[in-house]
C-alpha cells in the first residue's frame, strides 16, 4: 500500500499547492536530464522559497501542524537549554545567544522568560532561520509572550561576525538536505530522483566521486560490510555549514539538540533501509515522494559526522550526551520540585512533560545533545551526568 493511500486526504489548495512544487521539480530534472540528486530534491521540497515545505504557509509544528518538537510539547525544555545557556554567558561575562531554526518561536520565547528569571539575558537574542516565512509567525509568538523582551530579538538574514554566546539548534541538523545511496556490490549508486507521468520516484546512478568518497570513508570508519542493496543517507553539508558556523563565532559554544546515533550504531548493517522519515498530520511514513511541498521530510543525524565537522572547523567537542542526561544535568528535577506556585493541573502536566522529555521509549534516548566550543573551555552543566563522547 502506498503512503498517499493511508495518508489523511488534501484539501483542493493543498493539492494546488503540491501540485505547483511538483511541477517546479519536475522542470528542474527535466533540465538536469532525467535525475537529480535526492539532497537537491530535499532542498526544493522543503526550502524553495513560496513553495517548499518550510518556506509555505502549512502549520508544520505543533498539534493542530505535522509534527511536534520538544519545545512544542514541553516548555521545560526550553527552560532546561536556558539553564545551559546562562552558566555559558556568566562564565562569558555576557554575550549573545543565537536560535537557528526557531520554527513557531516557542522555544525563545520560554528561554527568553528563563533567562530573565535567572537575570542572565543575553545581550540579544538572534534567529536564523532558513524559512523566511516562519518570521512573522516567530514575531507573533514572542509579542504574545515575552512583549518587554521584543526589543532584545533581531531576525538575521546571514550569520553574524564574532559572536560571543551561544548557537542552539533543535531538530535544525535533521531537516538539512541529505544525499541517499545504495550499496551494490563494491559499487556506491545515487539514489536520485525521476519524474514518472503520475509521480516522482527514486533512481540509481552512479554515485558522483564526492558522494562516493564520503561513503566509502564511512564503510572504512565503521568497518561494517553492508549487505546488497543497503540504502542509507549522509549530510554532504554538513561540513561546510559548520566551517560557516565557526568562522561566526568568536568564544562561546554551539549547542545541538536532535535525534540519532553516532555512526557505527547509524550505518549498522541492520538499519538497512536508511533512517529517512516523513510527517503528515501526525502521521509518519518513508515515502519522500508521496507529498512534496505538503510533508516534512527528516532524516536522523550522524553524530560523529557532526563531531569530525566540528573538529575539522576548528572547533572543540566539550559533550555529547542523551537528552534525558542532558535535561538532568540542566536542573530538570529542580524544576520538577519547584512547583509550589503550581496548582495541580500545572503539577502533572509538568511531570508529563518531564516524562516524555526523558523516558527512553519516548524522547530521552532517541534525541541527544551534542556541544562545540570555540575559546571555551568551562565544563557545561549539561553534559555532567553522563557524556557519552567517547562513543563518536
Ligand atoms: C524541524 S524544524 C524545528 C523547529 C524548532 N527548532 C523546534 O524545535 O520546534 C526545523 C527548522 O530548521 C530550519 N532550518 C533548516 N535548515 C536550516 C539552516 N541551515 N539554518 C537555519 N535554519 C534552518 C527550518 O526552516 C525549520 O524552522
Amino acid at each position: 500500500m502506498s503512503a498517499a493511500s493511508v495518508l489523511p486526504a488534501l484539501t483542493a489548495d493543498e493539492v494546488a499547492h503540491g501540485a505547483r512544487l511538483e511541477a517546479r521539480i519536475r522542470d528542474e530534472i527535466a533540465a538536469a536530464g532525467g535525475c537529480i540528486g535526492f539532497a537537491r530534491y530535499m532542498q526544493l521540497a522543503l526550502y524553495e522559497p513560496g513553495l517548499g515545505y518550510y518556506s509555505a504557509g502549512a502549520r508544520k509544528f505543533g498539534a493542530a501542524g505535522d509534527f511536534i518538537t520538544a519545545p512544542e510539547v514541553a516548555p521545560v525544555f526550553s527552560r532546561c537549554l536556558a539553564a545551559q545557556c546562562a552558566e555559558v554567558l556568566q562564565a562569558l561575562g555576557g554575550g549573545d545567544v543565537l536560535e537557528l531554526g526557531a520554527g513557531s518561536g516557542v522555544m525563545a520565547a520560554e528561554m527568553l522568560a528563563e533567562l530573565e528569571r535567572r537575570g542572565a539575558l543575553p545581550r540579544r537574542y538572534l534567529i536564523l532561520d532558513v524559512s523566511a516565512d516562519l518570521r512573522e509567525r516567530q514575531h507573533a509568538t514572542l509579542a504574545a509572550a515575552v512583549p518587554h523582551l521584543l526589543p532584545r530579538v533581531e531576525w538575521l538574514e546571514r550569520l553574524p561576525e564574532a559572536l560571543d554566546g551561544v548557537v542552539v539548534a533543535n531538530e535544525v541538523l535533521d531537516a538539512m538536505p541529505v544525499e541517499r545511496f545504495v550499496v551494490r556490490g563494491d559499487r556506491v549508486q545515487s539514489l536520485g530522483v525521476r519524474a514518472q507521468p503520475d509521480r516522482l520516484q527514486a533512481c540509481e546512478a552512479e554515485a558522483p566521486a564526492v558522494l562516493a568518497d564520503a561513503v566509502r570513508a564511512i564503510g572504512r570508519d565503521t568497518g561494517v560490510a553492508w549487505p546488497e542493496g543497503y540504502t542509507s543517507e549522509v549530510n554532504l553539508g554538513l561540513a561546510g555549514w559548520l566551517q560557516s558556523l565557526a568562522g561566526a563565532v568568536a568564544r562561546g559554544v554551539l549547542l545541538f539538540v536532535d535525534y540519532g546515533l553516532p555512526r557505527r550504531e547509524y550505518y549498522a548493517t541492520e538499519r538497512r533501509d536508511g533512517t529517512l522519515l516523513c510527517h503528515f498530520r501526525h502521521r509518519f511514513h518513508d515515502d519522500p515522494f508521496a507529498r512534496p511541498g505538503l510533508q516534512d521530510i527528516t532524516a536522523w543525524v550522524d553524530f560523529t559526522a557532526v563531531a569530525a565537522a566540528g573538529s575539522a572547523a576548528g572547533l572543540q567537542l566539550a559533550g555529547f550526551a542523551t537528552q534525558a542526561h542532558f535535561l538532568i544535568g540542566c536542573g530538570i528535577g529542580e524544576f520538577l520540585a519547584d512547583v509550589s506556585d503550581l496548582d495541580v493541573v500545572s503539577r502533572v502536566n509538568l511531570s508529563r512533560q518531564a516524562m516524555v522529555l526523558t523516558l527512553p521509549g519516548e524522547m530521552g534516548e532517541r534525541f541527544k545533545a551534542i556541544a562545540l566550543t570555540k575559546g571555551y573551555d568551562a565544563p557545561l552543566r549539561g553534559f555532567a551526568v553522563r557524556d557519552l563522547r567517547h562513543t563518536l
